[in-house]
């Protein structure tokens, strides 16, 4: 019922030439109808990316957006910018910007609800620290970034489950490790929309997602895709993976 998303979020990786470069690997490989397909360039190769992609299905996203339509914030961007440049996509509270540039759950929220009010998909991001985790707090943390996300449309939603201990560390949580938090994402969706609402959002797992563990991944019943770092920077491992997601929904 929901199709698999494999999102591939570059950070700040690949400029102008290398952003073509991989696009057209990318639309040279053959498209897998049964599986939605994100990429996330930096800024500054969103107008490339986009006048690239036009035409075809793969969807375009930026990594971050404020919430304010214009007005004087040194350094950011609004949801009206990203749409007059063709991007259709908007990743929003991702660790990093958590750690490091202060996002929160109010913020990350906000730069939501504004991004959909302009027509933006998002994916939003949330996930526990190793901290968390080993204190046994990895439910809590789920379920407060997730209260308030009810305000948000959920047709235009997907949610990103990225443990920040498996991000770009090479440790990946185990497919029973994402299908616990997955299964427990879900049910923190079903109390904010409806039980129907929520069986029909998207859950991506993100941390260390790679060829040789995105089939055992993806075959979990609440994961439907991922948010894909570093094997993402690679048209080949990044098709190996939407491969491994095409395999997972003709059910191989
Ligand atoms: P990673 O990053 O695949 O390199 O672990 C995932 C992410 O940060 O979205």
């Amino acid at each position: 019922m929901r199709k698999f998303l494999i999102a591939g979020n570059w950070k700040m990786h690949k400029g102008v030439s290398e952003t073509s470069a991989f696009i057209e690997s990318l639309l040279a490989t053959d498209p897998t109808p049964a599986v939605d397909v994100v990429v996330s360039p930096p800024f500054t190769s969103l107008p490339t990316a986009a006048m690239l992609l036009t035409g075809s299905e793969i969807g375009l996203a930026a990594q971050n957006v404020h919430w304010e339509s214009s007005g004087a914030f040194t350094g950011e961007l609004s949801s009206e910018m990203l749409v007059e440049i063709g991007a259709s996509w908007v990743i929003v509270g991702h660790s990093e910007r958590r750690t490091l540039f202060g996002e929160t759950d109010r913020t990350a929220r906000d730069r939501a609800r504004a991004a959909q009010q302009a027509g933006l998909k998002v994916i939003y991001c949330i996930g526990e620290t190793l901290e968390e985790r080993e204190s046994e707090r990895t439910f809590e943390v789920l379920e407060s970034q997730t209260d308030g996300l009810g305000a948000l449309e959920s047709a235009e939603l997907v949610v990103a489950y990225e443990p920040v201990w498996a991000i770009g560390t090479g440790r990946t949580a185990s497919p029973e490790q994402a299908q616990e938090a997955h299964a427990f994402v879900r049910g923190c969706l079903e109390r904010a929309f409806s039980t129907e609402r929520a069986e029909s959002i998207r859950i991506l797992y993100g941390g260390s997602l790679k060829p040789t563990n995105a089939h055992e991944l993806l075959s979990k019943p609440d994961v439907d895709g991922g948010l894909i770092g570093g094997a993402s920077l690679d048209v080949d491992s990044f098709s190996a993976i939407i491969r491994a997601a095409a395999e997972c929904a003709a059910g191989e």
